[in-house]
């Protein structure tokens, strides 16, 4: 565990701040509130179901005391809506307090006051997650990351809150051949999603000059780990590989399987959130991270990985082959991160290796598909 990180959730374990999460039924989403909740912290969440799921919070709820699950506010709402996310900024709840004065007639005791907050933080990851999902439909990804992400800029900055912290993506990288990637060299976008990501950092930027609004981007490079969808044509390949190789059903690479990521565990993704939202160097704001590891893997590695730590539970997999099929349009080759940026400035250190995120990851699919 890192110097940083383990002051930072001491420090947050003593002190209540109010929290906004965008997408909170979603896969990271829902890990950033567990984290959250489980050091005492108020969080207000916005949703509106696209991909993300009741049972996500349901889990979540199971994993926190119920104490810290009346820290949860839920808002069942659209990003595309500017009043949804100004309505989350300034959420109004219920506090039950020992009121001293009373007014006449009224009886010593408990009563329920109600209390205006304003969101403190904001952790901004709603958005329409895929590459080929925006490829087939490029308008709901364009409405969603784009007009949704400037709703919440606009709310957030007129609210006044202390920091806005926003899920960019490795997409951004595009067709720039470098490795590893570094965050000043970018190249052009290759897929609609791709896009909407680059214009979220351009608008983050835009916002600081224009409106000394300041904001921190985390380019998370493929994250893993519990809650991440498996089902659906749109899943990512760590949840879609393991529920196929569970259920005895074919698993597809696209391309040669030499194809390379660098995987992130979920466990560094809320690591990183936390830094970055509380992070007090002013060096360290209105900059871009990349989220990562600086490992990379291959998507053959990868199969021969999952291949081997399923195999002694699942003997149906004994000598399973993945089917090669055509690349897929607008994927990245090959990806791997420098993260001596996130390091130096946030004091960024992952705890989890893909192996050891694996294992863990593993563990939650096996419990949720059998
Ligand atoms: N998972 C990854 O590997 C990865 C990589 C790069 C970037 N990201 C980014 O991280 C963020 C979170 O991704 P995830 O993997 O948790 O995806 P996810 O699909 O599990 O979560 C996204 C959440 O946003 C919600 N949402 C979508 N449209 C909305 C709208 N209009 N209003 C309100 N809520 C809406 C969905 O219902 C869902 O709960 C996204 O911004 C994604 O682009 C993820």
């Amino acid at each position: 565990m890192t110097d940083a990180y383990t002051k930072l959730k001491t420090r947050l374990a003593t002190e209540q701040h109010t929290w906004l999460i965008t997408g909170v039924a979603g896969f990271i989403g829902s890990n950033l509130l567990e984290i959250l909740l489980k050091l005492n912290q108020r969080v207000v969440g916005l949703d509106n179901f696209a991909t993300g799921y009741q049972h996500n919070l349901d889990e979540v709820q199971s994993l926190v005391t119920p104490r810290q699950w009346q820290n949860f506010h839920f808002i069942q709402g659209d990003i595309r809506n500017l009043d949804d996310c100004r309505c989350a900024m300034h959420f109004t709840y219920a506090q039950k307090s020992i009121a001293p004065y009373l007014h006449t007639g009224d009886k010593l005791g408990e009563k329920v006051v109600e209390k205006n907050n304003v969101v403190e933080y904001v952790l901004h990851q709603a958005a329409i997650g895929s590459v080929p999902r925006s490829i087939e439909d490029p308008i709901t990804t364009n409405e969603t990351n784009i007009s949704g992400f400037l709703n919440m800029l606009v709310a957030a900055r007129d609210a006044g809150v202390k920091s806005f912290v926003y899920a960019a993506s490795s997409s951004t990288y595009g067709d720039h051949p470098d490795l590893p990637k570094i965050e000043a060299k970018i190249g052009k976008p290759l897929s609609p999603y791709a896009v909407t990501k680059l214009v979220n950092e351009i608008y983050a930027d835009v916002f600081a000059r224009t409106y000394g609004f300041n904001t921190i981007g985390l380019r998370y490079f493929n994250v893993f780990g519990p809650r991440q969808d498996p089902k659906g044509c749109y899943a990512a390949v760590i949840p879609k590989w393991i529920a196929a190789m569970i259920k005895g059903e074919p698993v597809y690479i696209n391309g040669d399987g030499e194809t390379s990521r660098d995987f992130c565990f979920i466990e560094n993704v809320r690591q990183i959130n936390l830094l970055a939202t509380t992070v007090e160097n002013p060096e360290a704001v209105n900059q871009v991270y990349n989220v990562a590891v600086g490992d990379r893997t291959t998507l053959n590695q990868l199969y021969e990985q999952l291949y081997l730590n399923l195999l002694p539970s699942y003997p149906h997999l004994q000598g399973v082959k993945p089917i090669y099929r055509d690349f897929r349009t607008g994927d990245v080759r090959h990806s791997q991160a420098s993260i001596s940026k996130a390091a130096m400035l946030l004091g960024y250190d992952p705890t989890y290796r893909i192996s050891e995120g694996l294992k863990v990851a593993m563990a939650w699919y096996v419990n949720i598909l059998i």
